[in-house]
């Protein structure tokens, strides 16, 4: 949720700015802009998606070796020229780039109104750059302190980057909250919200804590915390490729990432799985193996597609490992005064790892007792940081702003862990085990041939383009896919959709059912099919239109479906990582053809580092 990049050293950061800036668009695309310190410093701001922001550019003089650049997801504000970052104090000593809010910018606004301080932006960030530089000016103190004595006066989150404009040469940054990392060259250094803009061109990267602030020139990093405590950067090696952030022949990312899916799952097992198929093996888990198997309760926090997965997660780990589970939005959670103690296990899943609400519900059963876990696909991450232990997805990296490959991996690992502990726990038969390894290892191949189904997706894609709304249904382990199938559809084509367990609409969508609308229903050959038989039954008769997808060998279900997506047999208990693909597929389509931008949906961001 809003992207930042910054740099110094000895090459021109214009392009490096520019670059880092599409590669953290996905962060957030209504606003972007840079600062370059070239003889004072420069801005070049706009509404709208970096190609804008270059265009604004193209005919200026763009040199200097230090600067800052910002893609913005709005909060407070709404996208316009004036709101985009970078800004300004009123007498110009300080830009600054934000990601996150801060909390009490009312108050300290009307403070430094009363202090004769102009405002011409409706931001959070303008307040802070006004109070860095009336500390800065009233007090007499260099950048990096006025920064460090605003910024406890501040109460929010914060990722920063900051210029002087009476201090050439360096950048500093501070972090509450908001990602930011720092990547190590030579005779230069990069700063960003995440690490994709860095990759490119180091490997040697400094996750900044809560509460730090970094200076920054060419030549020296100096952390500190806000308090004047000299830090000792963590210097860490990142194995990220810069191929995979590159769309390859794929018309999108999302599209890519689907059909990455056969080997991101493999990726997510690979190496975990004993070669005779007997034993996982969860290194991350490995030190705190004797307290899961103690353990009473799974509390599972997570937001988004990662709810969803947790959803999945309940079922496995009740029917495989018995073990009882929760599962919580993690934006309620943190706001409960939830009852969590030493024997609770709780599972924090993030594909990002920095998502604002599932930190905080971690941070808050911190002193509980219970052990932490986390599934995350970002290494490094705030949230795999904070966690007592985990188990990192592996699904490469995500761009598709609709997540798509990193839920499959979720799902994946939730298996693993549950088969893992059924075993322990004894409650799975050493055969039983046995069969769901195999199983799991079979799920890529029959991943890649619904994939090649996809021709008949389309299709249908085509023939419900232009519906206004649309149900999703399932039953038992595949009512959390039907949730997944209905955001998939609404947060990339804005078509109402909604997910229900199949069984629940006789409670009140069923009102909805008349011949226009669509229903997808997830009708697999497992223990509730016959029940989902007669809640298509129960569509038809009010004349809906009725989209199943079903086991192939299965032809009964043709004279019921107006439309009927095959796939193949597989182990219940893994068919969700199945049954998801062709909702991908169909929300992927149905956005083209109605001409969405499937990569960057409207209001949406990847990362959601606020709350
Ligand atoms: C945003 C993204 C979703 C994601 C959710 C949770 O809403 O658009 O794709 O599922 O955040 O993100 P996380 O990184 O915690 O999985």
């Amino acid at each position: 949720m809003c992207g930042i990049v910054a740099y110094v050293g000895d090459r021109t950061a214009y392009p490096i700015l520019i670059k880092g800036l599409q590669r953290l668009e996905y962060r957030g695309y209504d606003s972007a802009g840079i600062a370059l310190f070239n003889s004072g410093i420069h801005v070049y701001k706009c509404k709208g998606k970096v190609k804008d922001l270059q265009a604004l550019a193209r005919d200026e003089d763009v040199g200097g070796s230090v600067g800052m650049g910002h893609t913005r997801w709005a909060t407070h504000g709404e996208p316009s020229d004036a709101n985009a970052h970078p800004h300004r104090s009123m007498h110009g000593t300080f830009h600054v780039v934000h990601n996150g809010i801060i909390e009490n910018y009312v108050h300290l606004k009307k403070e430094l109104m009363n202090r004769g301080y102009v405002f011409y932006t409706d931001t959070d960030t303008e307040v802070l750059a006004n109070l860095i530089e009336d500390v800065y000016r009233e007090q007499e103190v260099d950048a990096e302190l006025a920064t460090r004595l605003a910024l406890t006066r501040v109460v929010g989150a914060y990722g920063l980057v900051i210029l002087c404009e009476e201090e050439p040469g360096r950048l500093i940054a501070a972090r509450k909250g908001s990602p930011l990392v720092i990547g190590i060259g030579e005779h230069e250094y990069f700063l960003a919200s995440d690490a994709m803009p860095i990759i490119e061109y180091t490997d040697r990267v400094v996750y900044m804590n809560d509460e730090e602030v970094a200076v920054i020139t060419s030549e020296s990093l100096d952390l500190k915390d806000l308090y004047n405590d000299v830090k000792t950067p963590d210097i860490k090696t990142i194995q990220l490729h810069i191929d995979s952030i590159d769309k390859g022949n794929y018309a999108h990312f999302m599209l890519k990432e689907i059909h990455e899916q056969a080997h991101s799952v493999t990726d997510t097992f690979r190496g975990r799985i004993a070669m005779d198929e007997s034993k996982i093996f969860l290194g991350g888990i490995l030190d705190v193996m004797p307290r899961l198997i103690e353990a009473r309760r799974i509390i599972i926090v997570a937001c988004g597609t990662s709810w969803h997965a947790a959803l999945v997660g309940e079922y496995l780990f009740e029917e495989y490992a018995r073990l009882p589970v929760e599962v919580e939005y993690a934006s309620e959670f943190r706001y409960r005064n939830p009852i969590v103690d030493k024997d609770d296990l709780v599972i924090a899943i993030s594909q990002s790892g920095e998502t604002a609400d599932t930190l905080a519900a971690i941070r808050l059963v911190k002193e509980s007792g219970a052990t932490i876990l986390g599934i995350c696909n970002v290494a490094g991450s705030s949230i795999s940081r904070e966690t007592d232990a985990g188990v990192y997805t592996h699904a490469g990296i995500e761009i598709g702003v609709a997540s798509t490959k990193a839920f499959t991996s979720q799902i994946t690992v939730l298996a693993m862990m549950a088969f893992l502990l059924g075993n322990k726990r004894q409650a799975l038969s050493v055969e039983e085990y046995r069969v769901l390894i195999r199983e799991l290892t079979r799920v890529p191949a029959l991943i890649a041939e619904i994939l090649a189904g996809e021709e008949k997706i389309r299709e249908i894609a085509a023939l419900y383009k232009e519906v206004t709304n649309a149900l999703f249904l399932g039953r038992g382990i595949l009512f959390p896919v039907a949730l997944e199938g209905a955001l998939k559809l609404k947060e990339i084509s804005y078509i109402h959709a909604e997910g229900y367990p199949a069984a629940e609409m006789k409670h009140g969508p069923i009102a909805l059912i008349d011949e226009t609308m669509p229903v997808f229903v997830l009708a697999t050959s497992d223990k509730l099919y016959e029940k989902v038989v007669s809640n298509i039954q129960e569509v038809k008769t009010r004349k809906g239109k009725v989209i199943a997808v079903a086991t192939r060998g299965n032809t009964d279900i043709y004279k019921l479906a107006d439309h009927v997506i095959e796939i193949p047999p597989c182990h219940e208990a893994l068919s969700p990582l199945l049954a998801i693909l062709p909702w991908q597929l169909l929300a992927y389509h149905v956005a083209v053809m109605r001409g969405c931008n499937v990569d960057q949906p409207r209001n949406l961001a990847k990362s959601v580092t606020v709350e």
